[in-house]
């Protein structure tokens, strides 16, 4: 491609550090769309021939057709996609091919085809997330009264239903599907038109080859047009952000399904066994999305550092680009197909959940509320009278519920019958009744809220 000024090959090792065909032919079909959207340009603006576009439309879309039946030969000496693409529309169209490339630089259609292709990615996720809430919204509605033991510190705190944690996901991967839609908008420019930094003399229309690839405008600087990969960085901080929630939501499942635990059950399509032990059912699937979160922040981590201190404009370093998106994105859309798939498998052992919800004392802070709500105690002195009673309970190895009503009597005198219809989690649970509680009718009532949301 520069014969013209060089004479000589380029050493091997040389080719082999700048080649980056073996990764970017990901980005044949967005090349040809960007160079075809160029070339009905060309020849509306008068830049090159009605024959000519022609031509090249017609040899674009041959090629594009020769890579997806996998009969295209690609060429490392070719150095990228770009290079491949109009080498072989020269080799197909000769003469016409070589007009394609008229006030365009790689360095302007890479920044193009990179951004497409990161925006189908972006509406691929929006899908997947979407995909997910449905599924976390099903076991919600179902389990919206089963009780489960909630936690902090991993301890026992309150009485939670297992649809309130279902729906705190829900939550989290609807805000990160809404950081993904931001980033589209925002990133939804188009670099096309840019050159290599400073525009062109060719009366080119960015405008119509912005409409054409469905950008909302073309980029106004073209220095920024060919530089800016923060698009690629805010993605890929969206995308970690979700894979965070991803691993907290699997690291539950592993817990969960430990046979010291065994609040939930995966059936053999989300579990594996062991070859050797032959008791075990493995949650391989859900350590394995944990353990995704490394690629993916790591992706993000790459090409923060890649692009941090380049001097504007294009530096070779910005090649470096598009490995980390492309791991990045293919773990999360791996994870996120994993978990929708855990999600609907996964059966909550309603018996066991129960048992341990009312393990632990933990209706004691229902006890405390009862002291306020019933004797106008101040709530310090409820959780100091309450606290002598979990001692109590835990001296003679009893629950809350099984306490005499005597004893507790003898540590507040207030105390009646009455007590005890706060002290099971059921009572616990159906009782947080404030906008945003653990009760039935909360979790219903947003349950429908996302049942409505979600099918439009
Ligand atoms: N393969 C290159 C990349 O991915 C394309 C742009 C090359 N531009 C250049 N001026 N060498 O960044």
């Amino acid at each position: 491609m520069w014969g013209g000024r060089f004479s000589a090959r380029p050493s091997d090792i040389m080719q082999a550090i700048n080649a980056s065909i073996g990764f970017d032919q990901k980005l044949a079909e967005e090349d040809i769309t960007g160079s075809k959207a160029h070339a009905t340009m060309l020849a509306k603006q008068g830049i090159i021939t009605d024959a000519d576009r022609d031509a090249i439309l017609g040899g674009l879309d041959a090629i594009l057709a020769e890579i997806n039946a996998g009969q295209f030969p690609f060429s490392e000496e070719l150095e990228d996609i770009h290079l491949n693409v109009e080498a072989r529309l020269k080799d197909r169209i000769g003469e016409a091919g070589g007009r394609l490339h008229t006030g365009r630089s790689r360095n302007d259609q890479v920044a193009t085809d990179f951004r497409l292709w990161t925006r189908k990615s972006l509406d691929l996720f929006d899908t997947l997330l979407t995909d997910l809430m449905a599924a976390l919204l099903d076991q919600a509605d179902e389990h919206a009264a089963t009780i489960m033991p909630g936690f902090t510190h991993l301890q026992s705190a309150q009485p939670v239903t297992f649809g309130h944690h279902m729906l705190a996901y829900l939550e989290m991967f609807a805000r990160d599907r809404g950081r993904m839609r931001d980033c589209r908008v925002r990133m939804n420019e188009s670099p096309l038109g840019a050159a290599a930094l400073a525009g062109t003399p060719y009366p080119i229309d960015r405008d119509m080859t912005a409409e054409a690839l469905g950008f909302d405008r073309p980029m106004a600087n073209s220095l920024d047009a060919v530089s800016a990969r923060d698009f690629a960085l805010e993605a890929l901080a969206a995308a970690s952000i979700c894979a965070t929630h991803l691993s907290r939501l699997a690291e539950e499942m592993v817990i969960w399904t430990s046979a010291q635990f065994r609040f939930i059950a995966l059936t053999d399509a989300f579990t594996t066994g062991s070859s050797i032990m032959p008791q075990k059912r493995n949650p391989d699937a859900a350590e394995l999305v944990r353990a995704k979160v490394g690629r993916i922040m790591g992706s993000l981590t790459a090409l923060m550092i890649v692009m941090k201190g380049l001097p504007l404009a294009y530096s070779k370093d910005m090649q470096e680009d598009k490995e980390p998106v492309f791991e990045a994105f293919e773990s999360l859309e791996l994870a996120l197909r994993a978990m929708a798939g855990m999600v609907r498998d996964m059966t909550p052992n309603e018996a066991r959940l129960a048992e341990a919800a009312g393990a632990a004392f933990s209706t004691a802070t229902d006890l405390a509320d009862w002291l306020v709500m019933t004797l106008n105690m101040p709530f310090r002195d409820a959780h100091h009278v309450t606290g002598r009673i979990v001692a109590m309970a835990e001296s003679q190895d009893l629950t809350l519920s099984e306490l005499d009503l005597g004893d507790m009597q003898g540590v507040e005198a207030g105390i009646t019958q009455d007590i005890f219809s706060v002290l099971t989690p059921l009572a616990s649970a159906t009782s947080r009744t404030s906008y945003g509680g653990t009760s039935p009718i909360r979790v219903r009532e947003q349950v429908a809220r996302w049942r409505a949301a979600l099918s439009k």
